[in-house]
């Protein structure tokens, strides 16, 4: 079994991951390290960063991630300040920015880029999207950050209202993570 770090403070994140990684026998370990995220205009920007400013100090393989949702009639807000949004206003906030728009109106689209970084090579990216739509109450108790406000296409369920597995199926982290594990494959 191989080891990886993932340098996260997010047990989610961690546990979508580590569900992933299982399958081909990867041990996820979580390294919550803190490092410095700088506010960009892309999470590539946010991951290289994040990247730059652990390799140092990280003598192992490891994955960082960086994630945002994207509201269409807010112009992809909050995108890339999705923590920053998250811990102001968090889902009730949102919710009450779409309060008079339609169902059919409230699409909305996560997005996942994780780096890979062995030591002393480039780090690579890997990029997942989930399209889906924004509910208009917070439903489910699963999951973390926007969960209990986003339905994937192809549901009716919040992420929050889907365990670890079912979740990965649909979201943008599970297939940022179906790409890094392809790249492991080869
Ligand atoms: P981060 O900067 O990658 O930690 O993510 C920014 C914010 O986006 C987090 O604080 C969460 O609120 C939100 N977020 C990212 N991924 C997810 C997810 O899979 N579900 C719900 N919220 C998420």
């Amino acid at each position: 079994m191989k080891t990886i770090y993932f340098i996260t403070s997010n047990k989610g994140k961690f546990s979508e991951a580590k569900e992933k990684l299982a399958a081909i026998d990867f041990e996820v370990v979580q390294k919550d390290l803190g490092y410095p995220e700088i506010q960009a205009d892309t999470l590539e920007d946010v991951a290289i960063f994040g990247v730059n400013q652990l390799q140092n100090r990280v003598k192992h393989p490891f994955i960082l991630e960086d994630a945002g949702l994207f509201i269409d009639v807010l112009n992809g807000y909050p995108g890339v300040y999705s923590s920053y949004v998250y811990h102001t206003i968090g889902c009730k906030g949102i919710l009450k920015l779409l309060n008079e728009i339609e169902k059919a109106k409230r699409l909305a689209v996560f997005r996942s880029i994780f780096a890979y970084k062995e030591p002393n090579k480039k780090p690579v990216l890997f990029i997942g999207e989930c399209h889906g739509s924004i509910s208009t109450c917070e439903m489910g108790d699963h999951g973390f950050g926007f969960d209990p406000i986003f339905i994937p296409d192809g549901d009716t369920r919040t992420f929050a209202q889907m365990n670890v597995g079912e979740k990965n199926c649909y979201s943008h982290r599970g297939k940022s993570l179906d790409k890094l594990i392809d790249f492991f494959k080869k």
